[in-house]
């Protein structure tokens, strides 16, 4: 898919503030710091269209990108942030969860983890969590820069046996790198091939 623009729209404190639902959306979750923000401008081409910070915690709201004028990329707060108190954790806890319970035109939920680590129980939760509640979500691993392309067939093999465990099937899953610009195209294209059917299939969300 080639961007050919790239706004951001708006920054919302709760799922009833977020824009209408009448295009597809795409949104990026994941514990904070694993690089949701630094791959949405990887993949967007774009140097700071959404916020990043080498401390955990900078997206703290529910942020919007219209894409083309077409579809929508959206940038979640981080889960686990350990650094802040127990409610505000959980306060994030609930704008994400119900923001993806609520959500009507989100088509797929990308949970990003650092490809650098096993399987961590907070993630594995999280996307137990999004099985128990049928919604449709990939595995994106980041940060593959910082690995050796042999670890990193270790570690998604791993993953994926983690996964197995509880899981039939397999999600997708795409291995990135914010830093090289890898891995992105690959979701563009399954986000366009996904509008593509949607619109065949004149999907509407309300
Ligand atoms: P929160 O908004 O706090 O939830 O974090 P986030 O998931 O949006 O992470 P962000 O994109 O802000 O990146 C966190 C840190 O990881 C920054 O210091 C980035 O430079 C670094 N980083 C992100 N992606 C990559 C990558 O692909 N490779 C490398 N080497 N560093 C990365
Ligand atoms: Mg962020």
């Amino acid at each position: 898919m080639v961007i050919k623009t790239a706004e951001f729209v708006k920054s919302s404190a709760k799922w009833q503030e977020c824009p209408e639902p009448v295009l597809p959306e795409y949104a990026f979750i994941g514990r904070s710091n694993v690089g949701k923000s630094s791959l949405i401008n990887a993949m967007m081409n774009h140097k700071d269209l959404a916020k990043t910070s080498g401390t955990p915690g900078k997206t703290q709201l529910i942020n919007h990108f219209l894409i083309n004028e077409a579809w929508y990329l959206t940038d979640l707060p981080g889960y686990g942030y350990a650094r802040v108190s127990k409610s505000l954790r959980k306060d994030f806890e609930k704008l994400i969860t119900n923001y993806i319970l609520n959500r009507k035109n989100l088509v797929n939920l990308f949970v990003l983890v650092d490809a650098r680590h096993t399987p961590q129980a907070i993630d594995i939760e999280f996307i137990e969590w999004c099985g128990e509640n049928g919604i449709p979500f990939s595995i994106v691993f980041t940060k593959a820069d910082k690995l050796k392309p042999n670890v990193i067939i270790t570690n998604v093999e791993n993953y994926k046996t983690e996964l197995l465990k509880t899981w039939e099937d397999l999600p997708e899953v795409y291995v990135t790198s914010a830093e090289k610009k890898t891995g992105g195209d690959e979701i563009l294209k399954f986000i366009a091939t996904t509008n593509d059917f949607l619109k065949q299939n004149a999907v509407s969300f309300d």
